[in-house]
């Protein structure tokens, strides 16, 4: 088995009512976590990689991770850019044998969001890639770019047909209330996503794949946690998990998941570090924080994605 676009996982989910999870990866106990859960789910999985992860770990590092855990799980796995900034980084990792990139033109007026990703998507799609484009501003923290919820928009579902002809692209992320990082709603307020702009963009692009980024749901035991060993994290709200589930029953087909894969690996960390303030061998620690991982992705395909057994 060598590593897959997301072309067929994403017909499977569409028909099939449920989302492919998007979680990132940054080292190798991330890797083994997120892909020991899959194996034992039997999920379908897109691991990706950010800009910062790339400068953190190396593409090649990454890569033969991420190639390692085909082997091992014998899974369908595409390898996907998170949040491409430009052409070059689209082109470097479809060069460098990614079989998926988002390029994020979204904060760019809606004419050169076109260009820019029709340029990728030609280059992409010459070569066997498929290309994540987005529509509409996230609030929230990605890389080092900050995004107040001022600054934010919801995507106009009257845009996205014209976007899809013109740019070719094979999905489509949109903005519908879903935010970037832990701190994503005022502490006290119940977040509601977009229901109504969702069902719009589905009738107006019938079967074709949405993705929604910033889906953390920011568990408060793992904030209380890390703030029980040491941490100082303020008041943090995420995504409904409910909500969420919805979505993935409709025409949302990769759910981006990040904060909450760290709030677990962190607070596992802080505990073990508390408890046995003696150990320094790093294997120590790392072992109950890859579990941690594996436990939180298995949560997120059984309760949020629906995708176990669907491999
Ligand atoms: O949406 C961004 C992801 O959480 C990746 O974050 O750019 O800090 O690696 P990063
Ligand atoms: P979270 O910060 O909600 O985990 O979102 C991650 C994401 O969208 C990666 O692209
Ligand atoms: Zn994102």
């Amino acid at each position: 088995m060598a590593l897959v676009t997301t072309k067929e996982m994403f017909e499977k989910a569409y028909n099939g009512g449920y989302a492919v999870g998007a979680f990132n990866v940054n080292n190798m106990e991330i890797v083994q976590g997120i892909t020991e859960a899959a194996k034992d789910l039997n999920a379908p999985l897109i691991l990706q990689v950010s800009k910062g992860a790339r400068a953190y770990a190396n593409h090649t590092y990454l890569m033969k991770l991420v190639e390692a855990a085909v082997i091992e799980t014998e899974l369908p796995i595409a390898l996907h850019l998170d949040h491409g900034d430009s052409f070059e980084t689209c082109k470097s990792c479809i060069d460098g044998g990614f079989t998926s990139v988002m390029i994020d033109a979204s904060s760019k007026p809606f004419e050169e969001n076109i260009a820019i990703t029709r340029q990728v998507v030609e280059y992409a799609h010459d070569r066997g890639v498929v290309v994540e484009a987005e529509l509409g501003t996230l609030a929230g923290i990605e890389d080092d770019v900050q995004v107040s919820a001022e600054d934010s928009s919801y995507t106009k579902p009257e845009d996205v047909q014209e976007f899809v002809e013109r740019t070719g692209c094979d999905s489509l992320a949109i903005a519908i209330g879903t935010s970037h990082g832990a701190y994503k709603f005022k502490p006290g307020t119940k977040p509601q996503l977009r229901f109504d702009i969702l069902e719009e963009v589905e009738k107006r692009l019938p079967d074709f794949p949405i993705v929604l980024h910033g889906s953390s749901s920011v568990p408060q035991e793992f904030v209380n946690l890390i703030n029980k060993y040491g941490g100082n994290m303020p008041g943090a709200v995420g995504v409904p998990e409910d909500q969420l589930r919805k979505a993935a029953s409709m025409a949302v087909c990769k759910i981006n998941i990040d904060s909450d894969l760290r709030l677990a690996m962190t607070a596992s960390v802080r505990q073990y570090l508390a408890e046995h303030p003696d150990h320094f061998d790093p294997r120590q620690y790392l072992k109950p924080a890859r579990q941690a991982i594996k436990d939180m992705v298995s949560h997120k395909i059984v309760n949020v994605l629906g995708c176990n057994g669907k491999a």
